[in-house]
């Protein structure tokens, strides 16, 4: 707004059209808030910029927004109403308070799919990051005014199941189960990895289970049907701890015979051939190497799937666009798949949104290499951690209150430390580095607002929005309205290039400087006047933080 103004009236002094007017921002904050370069006019108005920048002061006059105007060398610099600008920032975001940042609502429609496990096999912390990221997008685009479908496409089918059920058949059909069945599924499917590893003779018999599965074989498909439910029942406890809400459900399972028709229509079409006995696409002048969609022994693989789930997922829910959400080593993969698409004359819109994966600092996360980060097991370390530590901090919580805490601090900690970094760069997961109150954290945000929570509260009264915004003229109160201010265009920035990382890195700035301010300036002991202006300040910075953490997927507290 206050930009929109200084170009207007460059605009009129200067007889230039408002596109054609480039601002820049002076170096130092005591220079004024915006700067116009003249060398632009010197060809047109003849003469040297000096001497421009000093006939335009002479002729601009201050107005409500723009408060006084200088001449610098070449440069005409324009100092704001701080009264108005602070007033306006302020203004806004206390009244549209939850709604703060949010965008127009869209006739767009999208789905993005996301967390997207396989049954039979362990959740480890690497899993945690398509489902925070994919959650924090669909959140994203919502409040931008997207209409988003949430979808989850679950590996119920494939080798590992075969895998698994082999070993479990072979080597364990007397066991008593134990409670946590999905995580003893798990450690079968690695278990039989092992075997078939160190004897490949296993492979026959893993592949037949494979095929009787296939060819609903009664006995093994019951088998299927109770173990999947118990990896099933495992997933759906981690969605609801971490409030996420799938609107659709689809299962590798469902697509299959579906995929393999599709493969059939492909070899028919020409599009695919047979090769030693299986069907495959060559995509090598494409430099995409050959896509295999039916193996020989007439198995499906991932492929075979993927091509019928495609185009399912836009005649049942009519959206403009498909995002898949998905490791980057899939790359290829998804270049692959979008590419046979294509040849088969599908012509909706599809993104495959790669990430890096989750590492420890012993390796990356590989339950081959037993290198294993179960979820459950590192989220109780790090709610035994946060504990610890709440219940140092308030002797005075009872059991259940510090318990609360602890498990909200530790959900809000994995969640941040996995969605601060950038979908492209590996992650290095620690525990003590994500639980740190004074790093780059969840808690960390979380602690600022609860901070500002207390702040009001210990105020007491009801503040209403009315004060003497000319009051706020520290430099930390400036730099939190900037701050402020670029709430809303965080969001477009975070929703355009597909990172929450940015709404994640802006909170961390914003809290930062609140806590700079905090500890520099009073805020409480200060006379009214000003105080009701901070107060004000605070509150918009309150609102800010608890609508940013939202998007990303995180509660903020109120007392911590
Ligand atoms: N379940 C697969 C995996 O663990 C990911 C599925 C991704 N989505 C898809 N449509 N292919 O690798």
């Amino acid at each position: 707004m206050f930009e929109q103004e200084v170009k207007k009236i460059i605009a009129k002094a200067a007889g230039l059209k408002e596109i054609e007017i480039a601002l820049e921002t002076p170096p130092h904050l005591d220079m004024g808030d915006y700067a116009f370069p003249c060398f632009v006019l010197a060809k047109t108005m003849k003469k040297n910029p000096v001497a421009i920048a000093e006939e335009l002061q002479k002729k601009i006059k201050p107005d409500a927004y723009i408060e006084k105007v200088k001449n610098n060398g070449p440069y005409l610099n324009f100092f704001i109403n701080k009264k108005a600008f602070n007033e306006s920032i302020i203004k806004k975001i206390l009244s549209e308070k939850e709604n703060c940042g949010k965008g127009k609502a869209s006739k767009e429609k999208v789905m993005i799919e996301y967390s997207q496990p396989n049954t039979h096999k362990e959740f480890h912390v690497g899993h945690l990051r398509t489902l925070f990221l994919g959650e924090s997008l669909s959140r994203i685009y919502e409040f931008s005014g997207v209409k988003v479908i949430r979808a989850n496409y679950i590996g119920d089918v494939g080798t590992h199941i075969a895998i698994c059920l082999w070993c479990y058949l072979k080597f364990h059909a007397k066991d008593k189960i134990p409670e946590n069945k999905g995580k003893y599924l798990g450690k079968l499917y690695v278990e039989g990895v092992k075997k078939v590893e160190d004897n490949p003779a296993y492979k026959k018999e893993v592949s037949e289970i494979h095929q009787k599965l296939e060819n609903d074989d009664k006995q093994l498909i019951a088998l299927w049907k109770k173990t999947k439910e118990w990896s099933m029942s495992e997933f759906l406890a981690i969605y609801k701890e971490f409030d996420v809400h799938f609107d659709k459900i689809y299962f590798e399972s469902e697509v299959e015979k579906e995929g393999k028709s599709i493969a059939e229509i492909l070899l028919k079409k020409g599009i695919a051939k047979i090769d030693q006995g299986a069907i495959l696409v060559d995509l090598q002048k494409y430099d995409l190497g050959v896509f295999l969609i039916k193996k020989s022994d007439g198995t499906s693989l991932y492929a075979t799937k993927d091509l019928a789930l495609a185009s399912r997922k836009f005649k049942e829910f009519a959206i403009d666009e498909s995002i898949y959400v998905v490791d980057s080593r899939q790359k290829m993969y998804f270049q692959q798949l979008f590419k046979v698409l294509a040849l088969m004359g599908f012509t909706k819109k599809l993104l495959h949104l790669p990430y890096e994966f989750v590492a420890l600092k012993e390796g990356p996360i590989s339950s081959r290499k037993g290198i294993m980060a179960l979820y459950e097991e590192v989220r109780d370390a790090m709610i035994k951690k946060s504990y610890e530590e709440t219940k140092k901090r308030h002797a005075d919580w009872n059991e259940k209150k510090i318990m609360q805490n602890a498990k909200q601090i530790t959900l809000s900690a994995l969640r941040f430390s996995i969605l601060k970094i950038d979908h492209n760069k590996v992650i290095t997961f620690d525990i003590d580095e994500a639980l740190d109150f004074e790093g780059e954290t969840g808690p960390y945000i979380q602690y600022a607002h609860a901070r500002i929570c207390s702040i009001l509260k210990n105020y007491g009264k009801k503040t209403d929005a009315k004060a003497d915004f000319s009051l706020l003229h520290e430099p930390e109160e400036k730099e939190l309205l900037l701050l402020l201010q670029q709430f809303p265009f965080m969001v477009a920035d975070a929703k355009e290039h597909y990172k929450p990382a940015l709404m994640a890195r802006y909170l961390l700035d914003l809290s930062q400087k609140f806590n700079e301010y905090y500890h520099k300036h009073q805020i409480l002991k200060e006379k009214e006047s000003v105080k009701k202006a901070r107060l004000l300040l605070v509150s918009a910075v309150k609102i800010v933080l608890a609508n940013g953490l939202l998007l990303l997927g995180i509660d903020a507290l109120d007392e911590m």
